[in-house]
C-alpha cells in the first residue's frame, strides 16, 4: 500500500449513529479518504445534515433516518445501499445512548432501551450486513464499547451494554476470521461529544482530572483507530479491543 488508507477508496461505509458527535467524525474521515459514506440516523435532521455537508466537500454520500434497534428498519438500509452501491465493505456499530441512574431506582425500560440501542443494535446491523460481506468473502466490522464496559457505578445498564459488545466482538472476530471478515472494537475513554456534556459539571471535572494526558478525548481521536481498524493496515488484527482513553489504565 503506498498512500495511508489508500484501500479505503471508493469502499462502502456505512455508519450508525453519524448524525453527530464521534459518529460524525468517523463518516467525514472515511470521506476524506474517498469512501462512500453512508449516514444512518434515529434523527432525520442530523443525518441529513451530515450527509450534505460531506457532499459539500466533494463526498460520496447517502442518508437513512434508520433506528438501529429496529430490524425492520435496518434491514431497509442495508438492503438499499446494496441495491445503490453494490455491496458494504465497512460496518462501524457507533450508535450508542446513556440513561444513566443508581441501580436500586432503575426502571427496566431504562435497563431495556440501553440494552436494545447499544448491544441489539450492534447484532441488529451487524447480522443485516454481514450477508452480503459474506457473499464477497471480504469486510470489516469496527464496534464502538467503552471503558465503561468495565463498571462504572450509574451505568449498570450502559456498562453491560458495552461489556456485551465486547465479548459480541471477540466470539464473531473468531467465527468470521475463515469468511475473511474481520470484527474489532474500540473502547474510547472520555470524549466531549453531546454525550458526556450531560454529565453534571463536578462529576465531569472529576472525571477529567483522572485523564493522565489531561486533556478529554475528541470524536477524531476515536475516528482515526476506526478507520485503522477498517483499513489493510490492520489486515492480521482481529476479536481485539483497542483502548483509547489517554492513558486511563485499562483492564
Ligand atoms: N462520548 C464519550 O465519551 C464516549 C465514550 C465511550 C464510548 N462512547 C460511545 O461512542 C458512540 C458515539 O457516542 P457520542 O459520544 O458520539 O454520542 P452522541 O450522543 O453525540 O451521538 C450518538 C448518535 O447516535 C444516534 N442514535 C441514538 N440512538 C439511535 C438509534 N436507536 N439508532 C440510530 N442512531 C441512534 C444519536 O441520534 C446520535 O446522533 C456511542 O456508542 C457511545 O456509547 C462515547
Amino acid at each position: 500500500m503506498k498512500y495511508l488508507f489508500e484501500d479505503l477508496k471508493d469502499a462502502v461505509v456505512i455508519v450508525t449513529g453519524s448524525g453527530r458527535g464521534i459518529g460524525k467524525a468517523i463518516a467525514e474521515l472515511f470521506a476524506e479518504y474517498g469512501s462512500k459514506v453512508v449516514i444512518t440516523d434515529i434523527d432525520e435532521a442530523t443525518a441529513k445534515a451530515t450527509a450534505e455537508e460531506i457532499a459539500g466537500k466533494g463526498g460520496q454520500t447517502l442518508s437513512y433516518t434508520c433506528d438501529v434497534a429496529k430490524m425492520e428498519s435496518v434491514e431497509s438500509m442495508v438492503n438499499d445501499v446494496v441495491a445503490k452501491w453494490g455491496k458494504i465493505d465497512v460496518l462501524v456499530n457507533n450508535a450508542g445512548i446513556t440513561m444513566d441512574g443508581m441501580f436500586l431506582r432503575m426502571k427496566s425500560d431504562q435497563w431495556q432501551r440501553v440494552i436494545d440501542i447499544n448491544l441489539t443494535g450492534t447484532y441488529n446491523c451487524t447480522f443485516a450486513v454481514v450477508q452480503h460481506m459474506r457473499k464477497t468473502k471480504k469486510g470489516a466490522i469496527v464496534n464502538i464499547s467503552s471503558i465503561a464496559a468495565h463498571g462504572n457505578p450509574g451505568q449498570a445498564n450502559y456498562s453491560a451494554s458495552k461489556a456485551g459488545v465486547i465479548g459480541f466482538t471477540k466470539a464473531l472476530g473468531k467465527e468470521l476470521a475463515p469468511f475473511g471478515i474481520r470484527v474489532n472494537a474500540v473502547a474510547p475513554g472520555f470524549v466531549q461529544t453531546a454525550m458526556t456534556d450531560k454529565i453534571p459539571e463536578k462529576l465531569r471535572e472529576q472525571m477529567l482530572a483522572a485523564i493522565p494526558m489531561r486533556r478529554p478525548g475528541q470524536p477524531i481521536d476515536i475516528a482515526r483507530v476506526v478507520l485503522f481498524l477498517a483499513s489493510e493496515l490492520s489486515s492480521y488484527i482481529t476479536a481485539a479491543v483497542i483502548d483509547v482513553n489517554g492513558g486511563i489504565a485499562g483492564l
